[in-house]
């Protein structure tokens, strides 16, 4: 399913304003994704109907920016409680592979994400200032995105910052990731949606 954009409402001091979509549709359907969460829709056709109509995954049913709106509001139910995750059991080799992905170099630059958040934390990289890498502002307002944004976005800026090869949004490896980033930093409390440089 595309998206074509043709209108931007806002609030006008006589109420709703519809102001005409000005930039090109397509430049603007070139924007990178947010958030795609390509994970199967449960396919019991007697309770859940969309993959009868070839709607088979959640990216399916929300655009990108529906998605990380509604992850935004659910994590938002749970601010101020801590972090807690299970890693034992079938979440096993889920959380080894997400442990390895985190001390594993890669890119041009060779760099691992531990190198950064560990190794380098509070030190300055080019004019920001490394924090120890954790997710529990997540769904988070960054002022250079001008937007909340997901985890998975923020995984793929820190790849690409060690010039390596950024995964696509809802990849297995980034989910593994999360699941190691949330037992890492687990204790903290929930601050979703944090609003971050
Ligand atoms: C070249 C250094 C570098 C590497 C390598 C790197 N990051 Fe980052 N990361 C940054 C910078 C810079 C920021 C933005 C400032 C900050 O929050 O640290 C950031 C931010 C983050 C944040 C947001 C923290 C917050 O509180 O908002 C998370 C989470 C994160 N990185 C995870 C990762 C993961 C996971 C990896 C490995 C795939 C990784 N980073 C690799 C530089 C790096």
């Amino acid at each position: 399913m595309g998206v074509v954009p043709f209108a931007v409402v806002g609030d006008g001091r006589r109420g709703r304003a519809y102001v005409e979509f000005a930039t090109a549709p397509e430049e603007w359907t070139k924007r990178e994704p947010h958030f795609l969460d390509n994970s199967d829709l449960p396919n019991n056709p007697r309770d859940f109907k969309t993959p009868n109509y070839g709607l088979t995954t959640f990216a399916d049913l929300f655009t990108p920016r529906q998605l990380v709106a509604l992850t935004t509001f659910i994590t938002y139910q749970s601010r101020g409680m801590k972090v807690d995750v299970a890693i034992d059991g079938p979440a096993a080799p889920f959380y080894e592979k997400g442990r390895a992905f985190y001390y594993r170099t890669r890119g041009q630059f060779d760099l691992a994400c531990y190198q950064c958040h560990d190794a380098n934390a509070g030190k300055m990289l080019r004019g920001e200032r490394l924090s120890e890498g954790h997710t529990n502002g997540f769904p988070s307002y960054k002022l250079k995105w001008q937007e909340v944004g997901s985890t998975h976005r923020q995984f793929r800026r820190c790849n690409s910052l060690a010039r390596s090869e950024p995964y696509d949004y809802g990849a297995d490896e980034y989910v593994n990731l999360e699941l190691y980033l949330a037992y890492r930093g687990r204790g903290l409390p929930i601050e979703a949606p944090s609003v971050r440089p």
